[in-house]
């Protein structure tokens, strides 16, 4: 029987573990392809400790939620696996699923940025009625997802993009990345109330990388600040870094033109998102959205998990 390497989870308390498995085999319809890099995203983490809603149901299951491939015909296609894995030599994909990705790509760079930079693509082009020329407001701009949201905004015609996070470094290096306004997001409640309120009293779409307690004071801050009643505000949950769970009062729903909605893999329909991610892919490759990639081997997987990505950084595997 012939094998390969591949990155197992075994248990979801321990990092996946580089083992020999099964060379895959294609079933009619099918393809085997060459796996080149798979970013370790939050939801790649998340799959292999049981807590994203992909999570394997019986283990060992295969890492990784994503990865850039090459084809049998030598040709580089992105594809998500997610509830399949991706960290292996060799993968079995659909090939309706696989997205050309153009030649000359980085392989490394396209898979630390696809997942940071989808998140709000596909929320700005299929959840929400975002028109050019419109405002929004990036809540946990620090992030890489967060960060790319400020140029995917951009990039598809935002009039003003407000970045509020955290890290003041990373705040005002987004100024330099097209961010029209800042907001630090800090200790001091009512000064940030006050900041979120002062610059983003209008937007009309806020996406939401936070959740949890900092987004009931965000949405408090927006929504009393707001001029404009019936100007709709769509809020989309993308990110649950600061929780999963909110509060959120009627008050609030009734007061406004205001909706609550989220975006994510379960959210939008597979050909609509698979038309989406083509458009994308061929948008990073052109230049001007990239996450820098930090580069592991497949043997090194469990370093890779315990590697905390620097911002503007993300644990590649590269096999
Ligand atoms: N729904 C989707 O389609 C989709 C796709 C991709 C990602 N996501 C989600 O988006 C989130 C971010 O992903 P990522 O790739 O950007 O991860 P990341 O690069 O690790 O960034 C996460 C950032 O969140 C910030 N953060 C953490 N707690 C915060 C808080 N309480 N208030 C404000 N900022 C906080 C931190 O920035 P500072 O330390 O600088 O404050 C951190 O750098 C994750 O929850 C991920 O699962 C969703």
């Amino acid at each position: 029987m012939s094998v390969i390497n591949a990155a197992l989870i075994e248990s979801f308390d321990e990092p996946p573990h580089f083992r020999s498995v099964p060379a895959p085999e294609a079933a009619p319809g099918q393809e085997v392809v060459d796996v080149l890099a798979v970013g370790v995203h939050p939801a790649t983490r998340g799959i292999a400790s049981g807590k994203h809603y992909t999570s394997p149901t019986t283990l060992p299951a295969l890492a990784g939620a994503d990865a850039v491939v090459r084809r049998a015909d030598g040709s580089l296609a992105y594809v998500m696996m997610l509830g399949l894995g991706t960290l292996a030599e060799r993968i079995v994909i659909d090939p309706a699923a696989a997205i050309p990705v153009p030649d000359g790509a980085d392989p490394a760079v396209l898979a630390a940025t696809m997942n940071p930079a989808l998140s709000s693509w596909v929320a700005l082009r299929t959840r929400v009625p975002f028109q050019a020329g419109q405002s929004i407001l990036v809540h946990g701009a620090t992030g890489n997802a967060g960060a790319m949201a400020v140029k995917v905004a951009k990039h598809l015609g935002a009039g003003r993009v407000i970045a509020a996070g955290r890290n003041r470094t990373r705040l005002d290096a987004l100024t330099a990345e097209g961010a029209d306004d800042i907001v630090a997001l800090t200790h001091d409640q009512d000064a940030t109330a006050a900041a979120l309120g002062e610059a983003a009293a209008n937007v009309d779409v806020v996406l939401d990388y936070v959740w949890g307690p900092p987004t009931e004071l965000a949405m408090r801050a927006v929504l009393g600040a707001r001029t404009r009643y019936t100007r709709l505000l769509d809020w989309v949950q993308i990110g649950g870094m600061g929780g999963d769970e909110i509060t959120l009062s009627g008050h609030a729903m009734r007061s406004n033109a205001f909706r609550v909605l989220g975006s994510g893999f379960g959210s939008v329909d597979m050909p609509v998102m698979l038309r989406e991610f083509t458009e994308l892919v061929a948008a990073i490759a052109a230049g001007g959205m990239a996450v820098r990639p930090r580069p592991f081997p497949l043997e090194k997987v469990e370093a890779a998990w315990s590697n905390q990505d620097a911002p503007g950084e993300r644990t590649v595997i590269v096999l």
